[in-house]
């Protein structure tokens, strides 16, 4: 297929550039740079825009009419979010609208859309199954989850047939090292691990150890970006047939605490790291663990790496 990759110098976008170049499709890059890294990217058009030049997202999509659109590029900081909600309803809706009709009016019918568990907020049950409320804290969530209600739309109109694929914590790199996570600057948990592990001179500051957890710290669910990509690949060939606007968990359904991590970064690394306890990070939910059933029925995905080979493939991405 001709396709299309929104974002697709970031950190989940490149993974699926490279995956989607291996398994054959033709791709054309659509990325402002803002804080993707085109370096990292295979030989594919790049065309640098911005989403929310409507003229210009028009005629691109005129000029290329991809078989699909994947539409990663999106702000993506919680945080950040509550400091410039206007950026973020602006980026991410507004973007996403412009693509949408650049889509409808250039014939474009297929879309499959980055979406977060950012959309949940603090849900009561665990494993989060896509039925849960959609309850979003933050901006960041709020805008993923009106980018879904327009999708929703656009497909009961019969404009743009979708699947928004609903990550939890993305994690891990590139098995062949071609790309990897790179954030300016970095809020994770597992990038700021590796680096205090491997000396860099980072403290970790542990956010919180008096959840209501087993061992008091947040529990989550990490999924390997290479997994993710294949899912993406998945909804591309649903989307052949399928018509609609669906919506699918990305998770391994299985938590671990940050505690947990940390131990198995510091053994990955291979020197513990020193950790500080610190005050609950604003916004943060106990325990956010995805049921990954629907994918699994609809799409037959399953994640493949585990927490081992997540922290294994970002540690040799980082020591890099
Ligand atoms: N954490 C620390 N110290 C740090 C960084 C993180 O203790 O320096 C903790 C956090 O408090 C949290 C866990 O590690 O409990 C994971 O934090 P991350 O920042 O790595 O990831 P989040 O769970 O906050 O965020 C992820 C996605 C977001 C998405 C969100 C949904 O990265 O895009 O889940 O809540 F919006």
């Amino acid at each position: 297929m001709k396709l299309l990759v929104t974002g697709g110098a970031g950190y989940v976008g490149s993974h699926l550039v490279w995956d989607a170049v291996d398994a054959g499709h033709d791709v054309v890059v659509l990325d402002d740079l803002s804080t993707g890294h085109a370096e990292v990217l295979p030989d594919v058009e790049l065309v640098t825009a911005n989403l929310l030049d409507a003229e210009r997202m028009k005629a691109q999509l005129a000029r290329l009419r991809p078989d699909a659109v994947l539409h990663f590029a999106a702000k993506s900081l919680v945080g950040e979010s509550m400091r410039r909600p206007d950026q973020y309803f602006r980026n991410n809706v507004v973007g996403s609208l412009n693509l949408l009709d650049a889509m409808r009016d250039a014939g474009v019918h297929r879309l499959v859309f980055s979406s977060s568990a950012a959309v949940y907020g603090q849900p009561d049950a665990s494993p989060i199954s896509e039925t849960a409320a959609l309850a979003p804290i933050n901006p960041y969530g709020h805008s993923k989850k009106m980018v879904e209600e327009c999708l929703s739309a656009y497909a009961d109109a019969g404009w743009v047939s979708s699947v928004a694929l609903r990550y939890f914590n993305a994690a891990g790199a590139d098995p062949q090292g071609r790309t990897g996570e790179n954030h300016e600057p970095e809020t994770h948990l597992i990038p700021i691990a590796l680096m205090a592990a491997a000396g860099s001179g980072r403290t970790l500051k542990l956010f919180g150890t008096d959840y209501p957890t087993p061992d008091g710290t947040c529990v989550r669910d990490y999924v390997h970006v290479t997994d993710l990509a294949d899912a993406h690949l998945r909804a591309l060939s649903w989307l052949h047939e399928g018509r609609g606007a669906l919506q699918l968990n990305l998770g391994s359904s299985k938590g671990y605490s940050v505690r947990e991590v940390l131990d198995l970064a510091g053994e990955v690394v291979g020197s513990p790291l020193e950790v500080e306890h610190a005050e609950r990070r604003d916004g943060d939910p106990a325990v956010l663990v995805a049921s990954h059933a629907l994918a699994h029925e609809v799409l037959g995905w399953s994640p493949t790496r585990d927490l081992r080979e997540i922290l294994r493939t970002a540690w040799r991405w980082h020591s890099r």
